[in-house]
């Protein structure tokens, strides 16, 4: 899949891409994009956001400026869903992760201080999605947490398997992973629970799925 990514920091993706999961599927299963607004605004000196109508505190990113970086990376329209990540917006779950990792496009749109001009979420965008109930400094960080929770979805990004059984997957009917263990056995008097010692494989499968926790 392509995820194409517009903000205004792309080299804080740096760090990202070097990084598991990501890093083992970029240039195979993921070609990631990123653009800079200020390349393509067509306001002088780089500008990208203005005033409030209606004054305010805070600067709102302009809907001319997103539209010229859109049309600059598509000449037509976006070939995929367009996210704009704002804390108004649907929000993030594994479900939601999972249906965006089956798409073969997508693009997400990043904004700062204030936020969107609301024409963009409404007509630039198709979607709107939020990383969570509390306001972040920028969309950076939300975008970051929609692109390594996509790519680790990918065919190759994980070892075969970790995907499928994990904390809010379909397999574990979306509740909590049960607990994980590893030597030394006893540490303080702290020990691993004796079924996991037992080598009987049908009693560990019967104690893991016991220890799923409903969500
Ligand atoms: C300071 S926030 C703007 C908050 C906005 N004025 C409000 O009250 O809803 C700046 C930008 O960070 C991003 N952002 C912050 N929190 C987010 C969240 N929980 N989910 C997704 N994006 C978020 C969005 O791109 C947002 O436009």
């Amino acid at each position: 899949m392509r995820i194409d990514v517009f903000t205004l920091v792309p080299h804080a993706y740096a760090w990202l891409t070097e990084q598991r999961p990501v890093a083992a599927v970029l240039g195979g299963e993921l070609e990631l994009r990123l653009f800079n607004y200020r390349d393509t605004t067509p306001l002088r000196s780089g500008q990208v956001d203005d005033e409030p109508y209606g004054g305010g505190a805070g600067m709102v990113l302009r809907v001319d400026v997103v539209a010229a970086a859109l049309e600059a990376a598509y000449e037509a329209d976006p070939p995929g869903r367009v996210i704009a990540l704002t804390p108004k917006g649907r929000p993030l779950t594994q479900a939601v992760v999972e249906e965006l990792a089956a798409e073969p496009e997508l693009t997400l749109l990043s904004a700062r201080f204030e936020g969107f001009d609301e024409r963009i979420v409404e007509h630039l965008a198709t979607d709107s999605i939020s990383v969570g109930p509390y306001v972040l400094s920028n969309g950076d960080l939300p975008a970051m947490i929609v692109l390594d929770s996509v790519a680790r979805r990918l065919p190759g990004a994980l070892a075969e398997g970790s995907a499928e059984l994990e904390s809010f997957s379909a397999e574990l009917d979306r509740g909590l992973e049960y607990p994980h263990y590893t030597r030394p056995a006893e540490f303080r008097g702290w020990t691993v629970p004796e079924v996991l010692l037992s080598g009987d494989h049908r009693r560990i499968e019967t104690w893991r799925r016991e220890m799923v926790k409903v969500t």
